[in-house]
């Protein structure tokens, strides 16, 4: 069955996620490998539909959060390499090693654990060592646990150290104290293991805010995450982005119901909203349970070009918008996109949620159909009745 009955719907760009990582690739070194960071369902733009565009694109690999992410992505048909860059039980190294999927290797307990897991295995087991430069999230942090690994490695050869990696805290804000720590931090390891002649094919620091900022810092490979779909890493960085971005999710839904009320009406839930006098109402059915969250009250949608704001508290389903004049059912509202000119950007809803824009996509919930574009034109989408 491929209906999809809801009038609403986000509209993913996959021409733009393209444009992206052209114009990235642009201002990277030549050869460099590309990992793109489809975790959390491509940061809610469909990881399958992003994956296959990545992989078009040249992304070497995809990376994702946890085993499951990237076994979904094996049973959608992408066969790319994957690496899981989040903590994985060394327990579920046979059911990845089947897959083709990497593992970060963030302690000396875990590659411990992981050699029991290999003993029996037919073919080698790749993974990615992740420092701990400054995060203070995973990873090695000492030349201690790097000695005890490299020796773990030397005697255990089912176990291969495809690539080293860090990861940046402050790489998007502009004063680069913090990530000049740990850049270097990092290339000394990368050194320290150059001398004892470890060189993983995959070395690898720079996230977006990193290597937009940084092109020439980046080892040989980068992970792409947030700069693909087209947003900036941060407030900051938007006022020195080297190249354009182009934001590939959008939003949308219609009107369903369109009423006047009168002076001393009341809106939704809490009647926290009162008409000041005859007032067009319209409602749209998106709620807090699709993301679209009860703090989006008071904010703006578009409709028919006009800023028009959300009234009321929002429900679990559906919102209410104050209208300029009557429109017909079915008149198109954009919650994150462009009409006639004007947008409501994601920076503007996450500015609203005082969150990042990382969020906002991520919120939108699997209950809003992802309709996809490609070469211009609608290529398929994601469907609740399938999922
Ligand atoms: C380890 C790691 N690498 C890369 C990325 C991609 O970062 P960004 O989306 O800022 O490019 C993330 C995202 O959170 C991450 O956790």
């Amino acid at each position: 069955m491929d209906a999809v009955y809801r009038d609403t719907w986000t509209e993913i760009n996959l021409d733009y996620i393209a444009e992206n990582i052209r114009s990235i690739k642009g201002i990277l070194p030549q050869n460099q490998h590309l990992i793109a960071v489809v975790k959390a369902n491509a940061y809610g733009h469909g990881d399958e539909q992003v994956a296959r565009v990545a992989v078009e694109e040249g992304a070497d690999m995809l990376a994702v959060a946890f085993l499951d992410e990237a076994i979904a992505l094996r049973e959608k048909g992408i066969q790319q390499p994957a690496l899981v860059l989040g903590a994985v039980s060394p327990m579920h190294i046979e059911a990845a090693s089947c897959h083709n999927i990497r593992f970060t290797m963030y302690s000396v307990e875990w590659l411990r654990e992981a050699v029991k897991q290999c003993a029996n295995l037919q073919t080698p087991f790749y993974v990615h060592l992740k420092v701990d430069t400054g995060m203070g999230r995973l990873g090695i942090r000492s030349k201690r646990e790097l000695e005890e690994i490299l020796q773990l490695l030397q005697n255990n050869p089912n176990i291969v150290l495809e690539g080293v990696f860090t990861h940046f805290a402050t790489a998007d804000e502009l004063n680069s104290e913090k990530y000049n720590v740990q850049y270097e931090s990092f290339k000394e390891t990368v050194t320290y293991l150059a001398e004892r002649g470890v060189c993983p094919p995959y070395i690898h620091c720079a996230n977006s805010a990193a290597l937009l900022r940084f092109p020439h810092e980046t080892f040989n490979t980068v992970r792409l995450g947030i700069a693909m779909y087209g947003l900036s890493p941060s407030m900051e960085m938007k006022k020195v982005l080297p190249v354009t971005l182009k934001e590939a999710f959008s939003l949308h839904s219609r009107l369903v119901h369109v009423k006047r009320v009168h002076k001393g009406d009341t809106i939704s839930y809490g009647a926290t909203y009162q008409a000041e006098g005859d007032e067009w109402i319209g409602t749209v059915p998106i709620g807090y349970a699709d993301g679209w969250i009860r703090r989006m009250q008071n904010f703006q949608v578009l409709v028919d070009g006009h800023f028009v704001p959300i009234v009321g508290r929002v429900c679990m389903d559906q919102l209410m918008v104050k209208l300029p004049k009557k429109y017909p059912i079915g008149e198109k509202v954009t919650l994150i996109g462009e009409q006639a000119g004007k947008q409501i950007s994601i920076d503007d809803v996450a500015g609203h949620l005082q969150t990042i824009n990382y969020e906002i996509p991520c919120m939108i919930s699997y209950r809003v159909p992802r309709l996809f574009i490609r070469h211009g034109q609608q290529w398929g989408r994601t469907n609740y009745l399938l999922s």
